[in-house]
């Protein structure tokens, strides 16, 4: 491709203030900082996230790298067959199995059991008249609902959490210290679920391992594709799901006037929910490597380099949205860019979504008056935002 495109502005190093990522998306849908490539625009994003042309699995290989988890290290082969790294043929049988438990259809089959084990967080509250939501609701919602994902006992919930947190904290922040927390994590992850896999093979049922159980008896995944699964659900399903939903209750508790909407009309919850994401997401970058020198609004991005997909600008685009720094309940034909796209997308979505709104409704009909005691605190690091304070008022 001949190159023939206007220079990009050039990003002097990088900053994960939503002001200043704004700023720049506002300027320009495209940039160029030290770390690479910077996607700023709605539509450009849209495009990098779900074209053939950008690759994403060498860029897990990349985020390894940047805990020390380099090539050649005695672990990083068994972190390179997770879901997330793989490409070709296995992707397409990994998600093959995923796609057909997480239907919007088949999670909304789920509807009661989330209901319910929400309530049951709640009910445990007793009649505390506060709360650190973090530690005491929302840590505890994900990591159940995985167990009752793969028919798992709640008493394995705390471990499983721990195990989510300890694999994508490190990747997400950065913390090379954290390495061989990462590193013990993961190997405890593929221990544990393999005992449990053998322990579902005596008793199939209607749940995640059964299904991939029956998956494996049928040749559909081989014994190896099975236990990769089963990792990457437990790994996948708690810690983004865990911080989004921290996230997005406290953006709504930050806003009375939505929150009185809410409490008024709970049938807005999914919008409510949805603008949260929007606003505030969990990930601020998604990670895409360019196939091919490809054109992009008219710049030509050359092959093989990383590029960074902001959805905290992107997501407020100006040339998509109406007032986009505005919180809208009605806000129409707008599509999350948080969740990814194309054959990588994120596959419990539906799931995730559904267990943020029931967690939201369960407050908002219990705990009307519920309130912020102290600033909501996030932290944000290069690729997302990590909740280091919910603490509520719930009286
Ligand atoms: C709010 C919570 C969640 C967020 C923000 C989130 C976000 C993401 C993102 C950004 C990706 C990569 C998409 C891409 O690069 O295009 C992803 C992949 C994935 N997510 Fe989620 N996710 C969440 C919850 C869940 C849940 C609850 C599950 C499972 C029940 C799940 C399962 C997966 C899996 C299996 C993948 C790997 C897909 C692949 O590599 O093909 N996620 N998620």
């Amino acid at each position: 491709m001949t190159h023939t495109s206007t220079p990009l502005p050039r990003i002097e190093g990088y900053t994960t203030s939503i002001d200043d990522v704004k700023a720049l998306g506002r300027s320009s849908p495209l940039a160029i900082s030290d770390r690479g490539y910077e996607i700023l625009g709605y539509e450009a994003a849209h495009l990098a996230l779900n074209s053939d042309k950008f690759d994403k699995a060498s860029t897990f290989k990349a985020r390894l790298d940047d805990i020390g988890i380099t090539e050649g290290s005695p672990s990083r082969s068994d972190w390179e067959v997770l879901m997330p790294a793989t490409d070709g043929q296995l992707r397409t049988r990994l998600r093959v199995m995923y796609a057909g438990m997480m239907r919007p259809a088949q999670v909304a089959r789920f509807g009661d059991r989330v209901r319910g084990l929400v309530a049951g967080v709640f009910d445990e509250l007793g009649d505390r008249q506060s709360v650190d939501a973090m530690e005491e609701i929302v840590w505890r919602i994900p990591s159940r609902m995985y167990c009752d994902l793969v028919s798992a006992p709640y008493s394995l919930a705390p471990t499983a959490a721990r195990l989510s947190e300890s694999t994508q904290g490190p990747l997400m922040t950065r913390d090379t210290s954290r390495r061989q927390e990462a590193i013990d994590a993961l190997y405890e992850t593929y221990a544990l679920v393999e005992e449990h896999i053998s322990k579902r093979r005596e008793n199939l049922g209607d749940d995640f391992t059964s299904h991939m159980i029956r998956q494996e008896i049928d040749g559909k995944l081989t014994e190896r594709e099975m236990l990769l699964n089963a990792v990457g659900l437990l790994l996948a399903s708690i810690d983004n799901t865990v911080h989004q939903m921290g996230i997005a209750i406290g953006t709504l508790l930050q806003r009375r006037d939505v929150w009185q909407q809410l409490v008024a009309d709970p049938s807005l919850i999914p919008a409510a929910v949805e603008e949260a994401i929007r606003l505030a997401p969990r990930l601020n970058t998604l990670l895409r490597m360019t196939a091919e020198d490809v054109e992009v609004e008219g710049h030509v991005l050359d092959a093989g380099k990383i590029v960074f997909v902001s959805i905290a600008s992107a997501q407020r685009d100006p040339a998509v949205l109406e007032a986009p720094d505005e919180f809208r309940l009605d806000r129409k034909g707008y599509r999350a860019l948080q969740f990814g796209g194309g054959n990588f997308n994120c596959l419990g979505q539906h799931l995730a979504r559904l267990e943020m709104q029931e967690t939201v409704r369960a407050l908002v009909t219990r705990y009307p008056n519920a309130h912020l005691r102290h600033d909501l605190k996030i932290t944000s690091y290069p690729h997302g935002n990590e909740v280091e304070r919910l603490d509520i008022a719930l009286v």
